[in-house]
Formats: structure tokens, C-alpha cells, sequence
């Protein structure tokens, strides 16, 4: 007998208009809470989303945000649209929180359409602070160009909405639920993540070390992480309750910046710099996506820490035998190039942000990649995960049983050092970094032979990159000085900054001499530091006498 099934949801086709500033930047759409909290606003690019993604209509989407300031509004606002639009089932975090590298997971493993994270990453969030979208397409990475083009505009022509009349969904307790006819479940945010840690990371080996005396601190930052590191690392790890501090996510981040990084992370920093310090300490941010490595009153950059991850994959259980390749961006140093060259496996450098990765894992080509923005991943996901880079080092103290400076200092001694420094000037006059951009590049040409202090220029050029999967090309991509004993000077715009230009001049030089090895960066890189002020006229052009921030 057929049965007739009507339907007694109510769709309401609200109208919209479109907005200008609605095209994604490399993180997804970034604006001040407020914007986001004037309808249609977030409305409107979701409705963009649904109807340019069509694999979501009777499909299955990912949605969670990293705990924000209206990141549970906006999800119950995603729960209705998805129901008007035909969406079969929806997976969210309980109380709308997943990591950006769980959406990824989670999308993977139940091999989802895609999927939607709520979040402004380090951005402050509250009130006054900024929120963010991103959708995250079937391989569990973020949209590529294409799409996100095509969503914006979709934003540009669309006139309404469709939003279902329903109930909020109780998002507080796992269970599943209907809204309208699409199913809901809500999901631990915490439990296919850790599995898939537990999956790659030897953890009885980095139990054995967190309960035999080794101190460890984790810095949360009062952001997403704090539930993901208490249940892993003091839960199923065993670290002592309090390992974990500023564990509890707060939609201001407890006021802070959540951004892991030497002036941000500041209780953390004091502590792993203080005397009697822990062992290791880390932090990640916002959305869980970054990681800070420290020691006993030692830094390890971000560059060093993916090359020492290469370096060490045979100790960890779900690398061993399987080191294909490694990438970098272009702007982080050149430490994993060398393990690559030792290795013999290939190195891949790309421009500026996580999705040039991307290709390049799903071809099978790289199993290691990072940026010296504090980003560092594997091929377990498509986006970069903080807590992997922390348990991936767990993993590599326990089976060495040394402690990160001497693991570090072994490592140059080997390898040789590449001292690295980036120094940021935010929020310049964004004529005046243009000017000063404009003022490098007109001087490249020629360069390439001549000598700055001493040392010898070997290349200039403006990066570029083919990609070798799909042969797109990126141009523009930073202004790189190269010298003949490696050293570099390179000088990039800031895609992200949200207020006049941040400029980013990254220096870099090489030590193979392990008497030379051991001393402060900013001490190291002071004479290429200079050469780059004075080639590019900083001081006059932007009228600043130090960076804003220094790493
Ligand atoms: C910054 C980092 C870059 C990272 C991006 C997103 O971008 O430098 O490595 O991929 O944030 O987290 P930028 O502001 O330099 O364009
Ligand atoms: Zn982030």
C-alpha cells in the first residue's frame, strides 16, 4: 500500500538583499559579531552555501563553532535553514562546540558532504569581537577558491532565505532529534577525535611518561581545546588534574586574545620560563587549529617543531614506515627541507595558507606540512590541528626520553639550525605598505649577484607557484631576498589583518657550526634584520621604530 506522507513543516522564504563584504577570505567570512547578529546577514551566506552545495540537499552536514559569542545562536539559525533546504541530517557538537580540526575529522570519518564551523580562530571573540563561517567541503578541508567564489556570488544574487518554523534543538545532550524532517544528532564534540588521536600516537608509551613524573602544562586559552585536552590528555593520558589550565570555554575567551604564541600565551610563557619550570608546555587557539611548543625555559618555532616531527615519524605508531613527502610555506624555514633531503623524500613549498596543502594530501604526495604561523598537520585531516602537534611531541619525548632541548639541540647539531624570526608591523598605513612593497620590488631586478653586508644575493624574485596536481597557478605570493649561505629575507602582506595593512618580514639564516648554535635569534638575525629595515626603508615609510609583534 503506498503510503502518502505529508509534510508538516513550515517553510518561510524570507527576503534578503545582498551585501558587499560577503567574499571569503582564506579563513572563511570574518566580521564583528554585531554584523554577523543583524539579520539577514548571516542568513544571507548561509542560504549562498545551501544553494551552490547541492550534494547537501538529502545529504549529511557538519556543524560546530569553536564556543564564541553567538556561535549557539547562529547554530540554531543553521539548524532551521538546513531543515527549509532539504539537508537530511545534521551532525552538531554538544552546545555547538567542535574544534576546526574535529569538523574535519568527524566530516572524514562519516564521510559527510561537508560541513560548517563557526569561528574568527585567534581573532577576541564577545560582543565586540569578531565571528566567523566557513564551510569545509567533502575531503573535511576548507573550500577551495572555486567554491568560495561561487558562494559569494551566490550572495550577490540571491533575494531570499528559506528558514524552517521549528522549535530550537536541545544541542546540550547528546541524542538525536528531528527539525522538521531532517534528523539532528547531537554529538560528543570530543569522542571521534580522540579516537583517531589514540589511532596515531602511541598512547600507552605517552602515559607511561605523563605519569612518571613529567610535568606538563597545556594552555587552553579559555577556548575550544580545553575539553578536547582534559579528556585526552588528563583522562585517557592520565596527566594530574590541573595540567590543563584555562580549560573552560568561554564566548570571550575570558577577555583574552586566544592566539598561542609568545605575547599571547602569557601565563603559560611565564610559567615554562620561570624557574622550575614543567617539562613541556603548549596552547593552542580559538578554533584548535594552532600550537605553541615550549620547554623547560625553551621555544621551539614552529618551523623546527614540523622538522623534528619529520625527523621522528618513525617513533610515532601511525607514521611508522609511511613518511611520503613534506611541505612548508614558503615563508617558514627551511629546517624540514633539510630532513626531507636526508630522508629522501620529497619537500613541497607553497604559498602562504593551510589550503595549498591540500592537493598535496589528497594525492598522497606529503604526510607532514606546516607554517611558521604556528600551524603544523598531517594527512589524518585537511586542516592543521593543534592537540596532533602536542601529542605528536608527547609521543616523540616518550620514546626518546629526553627533554625537548636536548631533543632540539640534537636535532641542529644534526641537521644544522636555521635561526628564524618573523617580525609583524600591524595595523601601518596601507598606502605606505604598499609604497614600501612596491619600493622592494623595484629593486629585485638586479640584485641577484650584488652583496648587502656582506652577504651574496642568490635569487629575488616575487614567489610563485604551480601547483603539481592540478597546475593552478598563484602569483604574488611575497618578495624573497635569498642569499648564497641560505639565508633568507622575505617580505609579505598579511591576507587576515582586519584594520590598515599588517606587514610581515620573515628572516631566516643557516648555522651548521654547533659552536654557533646556541645563541638568541633576534641576536643571530640582528645584521640580515638590519639589511632588510634598510632595503625596504622601513623606518621612513612607515614611520614605526619596532614591529608590533616579534616571534
Ligand atoms: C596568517 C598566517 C598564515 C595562516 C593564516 C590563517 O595569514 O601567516 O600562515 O595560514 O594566518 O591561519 P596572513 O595574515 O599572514 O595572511
Ligand atoms: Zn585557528
Amino acid at each position: 500500500m503506498m503510503e502518502l506522507y505529508v509534510s508538516t513543516m513550515k517553510i518561510n522564504h524570507l527576503e534578503t538583499t545582498p551585501f558587499t563584504d560577503q567574499r571569503p577570505g582564506t579563513s572563511g567570512l570574518r566580521k564583528k559579531v554585531r554584523v554577523f547578529q543583524q539579520p539577514p546577514y548571516l542568513e544571507n551566506f548561509v542560504q549562498a552555501i545551501f544553494d551552490t552545495q547541492i550534494d547537501l540537499k538529502g545529504g549529511t552536514l557538519v556543524v560546530g563553532g569553536d564556543g564564541r559569542f553567538y556561535n549557539r545562536e547562529a547554530i540554531q539559525i543553521i539548524i532551521r535553514m538546513a531543515a527549509a533546504n532539504g539537508v537530511a541530517r545534521i551532525m552538531v557538537g554538544r552546545a555547538g562546540l567542535l574544534s576546526t580540526p574535529a569538523v574535519s575529522a568527524v566530516i572524514r570519518k562519516y564521510q559527510t558532504q561537508g560541513g560548517i564551523i563557526l569561528s574568527a580562530s585567534h581573532n577576541p571573540g564577545g560582543p565586540d569581537g569578531d565571528f566567523g563561517i566557513k564551510f569545509n567541503i567533502a575531503n573535511g578541508g576548507s573550500a577551495p577558491e572555486g567554491i568560495t567564489e561561487a558562494i559569494f556570488e551566490r550572495t550577490q544574487a540571491i533575494n531570499t532565505y528559506r528558514i524552517a518554523e521549528e522549535p530550537d534543538i536541545d544541542i546540550d545532550h547528546l541524542g538525536t532529534h528531528t527539525s522538521g524532517e531532517m534528523s539532528v544528532e547531537v554529538i560528543d564534540p570530543v569522542d571521534d577525535y580522540a579516537e583517531l588521536m589514540e589511532q596515531l600516537f602511541d598512547f600507552a608509551a605517552i602515559r607511561e611518561l605523563v605519569t612518571s613524573g613529567f610535568r606538563l602544562r597545556f594552555d587552553a586559552m579559555h577556548a575550544i581545546t580545553g575539553p578536547y585536552a582534559h579528556e585526552i590528555l588528563e583522562q585517557r593520558l592520565g596527566a594530574p588534574e590541573g595540567t590543563v589550565i584555562n580549560g573552560e570555554p568561554k564566548p570571550d575567551f575570558g577577555g583574552g586574545h586566544p592566539d598561542p604564541n609568545l605575547t599571547y600565551a602569557e601565563e603559560l610563557v611565564a610559567e615554562m620560563f620561570g624557574t622550575n619550570a614543567p617539562d613541556f608546555g603548549a596552547a593552542s587557539d580559538g578554533d584548535g587549529d594552532r600550537n605553541m611548543i615550549l620547554g623547560d625555559n625553551f621555544f621551539v618555532t614552529p618551523s623546527d617543531s614540523l622538522a623534528v616531527i619529520a625527523a621522528n615519524a618513525e617513533l610515532i605508531p601511525g607514521y611508522h614506515g609511511r613518511l611520503k613527502g613534506v611541505a612548508r610555506s614558503m615563508p617558514t624555514s627551511g629546517a624540514v627541507d633539510r630532513v626531507a633531503q636526508k630522508l629522501g623524500i620529497e619537500c613541497f613549498e607553497t604559498p602562504t595558507g593551510w589550503k595549498f596543502f591540500g592537493n598535496l594530501l589528497d594525492a598522497g604526495r606529503i604526510t607532514f606540512c606546516g607554517e611558521e604561523s604556528f600551524g603544523t598537520g598531517s594527512d589524518h585531516v585537511r586542516e592543521k590541528d593543534g592537540l596532533w602537534a602536542v601529542l605528536a611531541w608527547l609521543n616523540i619525548l616518550a620514546a626518546r626520553k629526553q627533554s625537548v632541548a636536548e631533543i632540539m639541540k640534537e636535532h641542529w647539531a644534526e641537521y644544522g639550525r636555521n635561526y628564524y624570526t618573523r617580525h609583524d608591523y600591524e595595523e601601518v598605513d596601507s598606502d605606505a605598505a604598499r609604497g614600501l612593497m612596491q619600493h622592494v620590488e623595484s629593486q629585485l631586478a638586479g640584485l641577484v649577484g650584488q652583496q648587502l653586508d656582506g652577504y651574496t644575493v642568490s635569487y629575488a624574485d616575487n614567489f610563485a607557484y604551480t601547483d603539481p596536481i592540478d597546475n593552478s597557478e598563484s602569483s604574488h605570493q611575497g618578495l624573497r631576498i635569498g642569499f648564497t649561505d641560505g639565508s633568507r629575507i622575505i617580505f609579505r602582506l598579511s591576507g587576515t589583518g582586519t584594520a590598515g595593512a599588517t606587514l610581515r618580514i620573515y628572516i631566516e639564516k643557516f648555522e651548521d657550526d654547533v659552536a654557533q648554535q646556541a645563541m638568541d635569534a633576534q641576536l643571530a638575525l640582528a645584521d640580515l634584520v638590519n639589511i632588510a629595515e634598510r632595503f625596504s626603508e622601513l623606518k621612513q615609510r612607515t614611520g614605526r621604530e619596532c614591529p608590533s609583534v616579534i616571534t
